[in-house]
């Protein structure tokens, strides 16, 4: 069912900047019109200022008008050596400002047969929302 979207995420890691961590991730995100958009983590000299791939996936999709969106796949390790890579508290605020948490979905994977679902609420549980 998600093996698709997790080809968008294996895909997209190529595209990772990600000099000083040597730790590639890639982000695809479904929306509720069945558009993927991709993304891939961005490093920066000044550290703080890095993006994760979940959150450029976010930035893309919501910049050209997507409001809603169903799942997003993860991709991420250092070099080859992947594994479930799971997404940050400041990426499971920015998913939680967008979609609804009993709903939404986030897929880790290792690879396009090897992952784990979970609702963005067992990631998320008691978060803040205005
Ligand atoms: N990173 C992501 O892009 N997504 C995650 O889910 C975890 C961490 C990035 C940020 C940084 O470039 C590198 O991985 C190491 O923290």
């Amino acid at each position: 069912m998600y093996e698709a979207l997790i080809n968008r995420a294996i895909e997209a890691r190529k595209a990772s900047y990600s000099p000083y961590s040597g730790f590639s991730v890639g982000a695809a995100l479904l929306t509720d019109d069945d558009e993927i958009f991709t993304g891939a983590n961005i490093e920066n000299a000044v550290f703080s200022t890095t993006i994760c791939a979940e959150r450029v996936a976010f930035a893309k999709a919501v910049s050209e008008g997507k409001r809603n969106f169903k799942a997003i796949a993860v991709f991420g390790g250092k070099g080859d050596s992947i594994d479930y890579c799971y997404p940050c508290g400041v990426c499971r605020q920015v998913m939680t400002e967008f979609c609804d948490n009993s709903n939404f979905i986030v897929v880790v994977a290792k690879a396009e047969d090897d992952f784990k679902t979970y609702t963005l609420k067992e990631l998320m549980p008691m978060s803040f929302k205005f």
